[in-house]
């Protein structure tokens, strides 16, 4: 296993990544916010498998926090994730302060007027935009052969794919499978805001969205019909607070109205507690858990 680096400015990284550059090898970028789990480490293994230096940020971005949002709470774990990084096989981990991000007089953003705003970017305004600029930046600081993203952060993962072909950036976006727990929970770094009895229920989400699957495979095709077993579903346990429940067009996010097709995405986020859950589900294309 090759030692792990850590760089905390963009010219330290630089420096680094010239020299592997420079000896032909191909860079592979994971970035994240830190907390990490084996969702994340599966992302490296998929960078490690398409490249020959895996490079990882951990960065937890204040600017695709909302002012009410869990910037101050988010969970920051730099030993374990560390020790976790030392096991993956990645070469260099950026772990860049606020400053060296965003240094005083910082201004430019991007913003990516529609495909937003539903969702997820409904509930949590500027979300994205704050997402698209943070990716953009590491992508130039870092300069990726392939960056790998995770398919559980559906609508993030589809804005940076049409980001990079908007802006014609030079870099593969490869979009990996979401990493369960036993039960089917997708994981994430903000399960850990679960209470016990909480995270018994949590399944609930994953299980509504395995619950259309069925029917779709069954034959229902109606948008509204299967969305409403779905909210039924989420219903059925109070501690939920369902933020969305929607079945949209897989490529472009526009609104399936009437009848849905094979492919098509079931998008869901709710409440639980203080943890905001999201999850989806590709109809006909699921296996369980
Ligand atoms: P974070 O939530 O730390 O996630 C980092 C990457 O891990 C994202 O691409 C996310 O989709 C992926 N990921 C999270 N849970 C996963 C799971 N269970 N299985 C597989 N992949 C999973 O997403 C972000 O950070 C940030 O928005 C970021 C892109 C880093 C920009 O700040």
């Amino acid at each position: 296993m090759p030692t792990l680096r850590v760089l905390r400015s963009v010219p330290e990284l630089r420096g680094a990544l010239h020299e592997q550059r420079s000896a032909g090898q191909r860079i592979g970028f994971v970035p994240t916010m830190g907390a990490l789990h084996a969702g994340h480490a599966s992302l490296v293994e998929r960078a490690r498998a398409l490249s020959d230096c895996v490079v990882v940020s951990i960065f937890v971005n204040p600017l695709q926090f909302g002012p009410k949002e869990d910037l101050a709470q988010y969970p920051r774990t730099p030993d374990a994730d560390i020790a976790l990084l030392e096991t993956s096989g990645c070469r260099f981990l950026f772990m860049p302060a606020v400053e060296e991000i965003y240094p005083q007089g910082f201004f430019t953003t991007v913003h990516m007027p529609g495909m937003t705003e539903v969702l997820c970017g409904r509930s949590r305004p500027g979300h994205f935009d704050g997402v698209l600029t943070v990716v953009l930046k590491l992508l130039n600081m870092v300069q990726p052969d392939v960056a790998c993203f995770g398919r559980k952060d559906f609508q993030q993962a589809l804005l940076i794919r049409r980001m990079v072909r908007d802006l014609n950036l030079p870099v593969q976006i490869e979009v990996c499978p979401t990493l369960r727990e036993a039960d089917g929970l997708a994981m994430s770094s903000r399960n850990r805001y679960l209470s016990a009895p909480e995270r018994a229920v949590a399944i609930g989400l994953r299980a509504a969205l395995l619950q259309m699957d069925r029917a779709f495979r069954a034959g229902q095709r109606d948008a509204a019909t299967l969305t409403e077993f779905g909210r039924t579903r989420i219903a059925a346990e109070p501690r939920f607070r369902l933020d969305y429940l929607e079945v949209r067009d897989a490529q472009d996010l526009s609104q399936r109205c009437g009848s849905v097709q094979t492919g098509d995405v079931v998008a869901v986020a709710a409440f639980l507690g203080s943890a905001r859950l999201i999850d989806n589900a590709l109809l006909g294309m699921e296996t369980a858990p």
